[in-house]
């Protein structure tokens, strides 16, 4: 039996644990090997395929991902929608740690990371003014809410190149102009997913307030990271949820974004 997935989910390694009857495939992409083995395997009624973004021991550090393979290896399983659980840091004092954010704007600070499939002789324009799925966005928005978490439906997204957090200039910086939640791994995945026709919903954790809205030393590492850990198990129930009530059809225009571009090569 070929193994098939309609959902993916990138995400960290605490996801594991999301799937029943799990198996696990080594695949390999054009763009060579995804971030870690691909984990698929059912949430209730729904196929789903898993890849820990950051590979299972954590060595890939934000501008080290293999942002292309993990969309290419997603897409060759037959998947067509993408939930991207990931920490976030707050621009806003309102968003504290344990809020979720379902962004519906991106900024891209990142630099040097390559950031299409289409590098090639000939143009393709991928439309991307609206980067996210409107409809994973709702799901994910409201499953949040009926789980209790204090939610944000909308928000801007900045993406910084990292590793390193950001200095209080461009915190603040960053919150004056009315972004909302800072990051380092949702570019280039958001477009890439897009340039596969993928739906792509980004649920976002808070986990710290960001050097900008802090007083005190700034975000660290540790910070960061201990307050996912004390929050997976929420998380992944609320991924889980979110799986099962994405819609069967994709009503969005995620999927025709192609429709009419003459590509260079066939999409897995
Ligand atoms: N991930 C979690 N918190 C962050 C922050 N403050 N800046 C960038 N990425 C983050």
């Amino acid at each position: 039996m070929v193994t098939r997935a309609d959902i993916g989910v990138i995400g960290g390694s605490g996801f594991y644990s999301l799937l029943d009857d799990a198996e696990e495939i080594e695949l390999a992409t054009p763009y060579g090997p995804p971030s870690d083995v691909v984990t698929v395997g059912r949430i209730g009624s729904r196929s789903v395929a898993f890849i820990p973004r950051h590979g299972r021991d954590h060595r890939f550090p934000p501008h080290r991902i293999p942002y292309r393979a993990n969309l290419w290896a997603l897409r060759s399983l037959g998947v067509r929608q993408v939930l991207a659980p990931s920490a976030v840091g707050s621009l806003r004092a309102e968003y504290g740690p344990g809020a979720i954010v379902i962004p519906d704007q991106l900024v891209d600070r990142t630099s040097g990371r390559v950031q299409t499939y289409y590098d090639i002789d000939g143009a393709v324009h991928v439309s991307f003014a609206d980067p996210y799925c409107p409809a994973g966005r709702s799901t994910a928005a409201r499953t949040a809410r009926s789980g209790g978490w204090q939610t944000a439906d909308s928000g801007t997204l900045v993406v910084i190149e990292g590793p390193r957090f950001s200095t209080r200039a461009e915190s603040q910086w960053y919150a004056s102009n009315g972004w909302s939640i800072v990051g380092m791994t949702g570019f280039p995945e958001a477009i890439l997913a897009r340039e596969l026709a993928l739906c792509y919903t980004s649920i976002s954790l808070v986990t710290d307030h960001d050097a900008g809205v802090e007083a005190g030393e700034g975000v660290t590492h540790d910070e960061v990271l201990e307050f996912f850990a004390q929050n997976v198990t929420r998380m992944r129930t609320l991924v889980s949820e979110t799986v099962q009530s994405l819609p069967d059809d994709r009503t969005c225009p995620c999927g025709t974004t192609l429709d009419g571009i003459k590509l260079p090569f066939e999409l897995p």
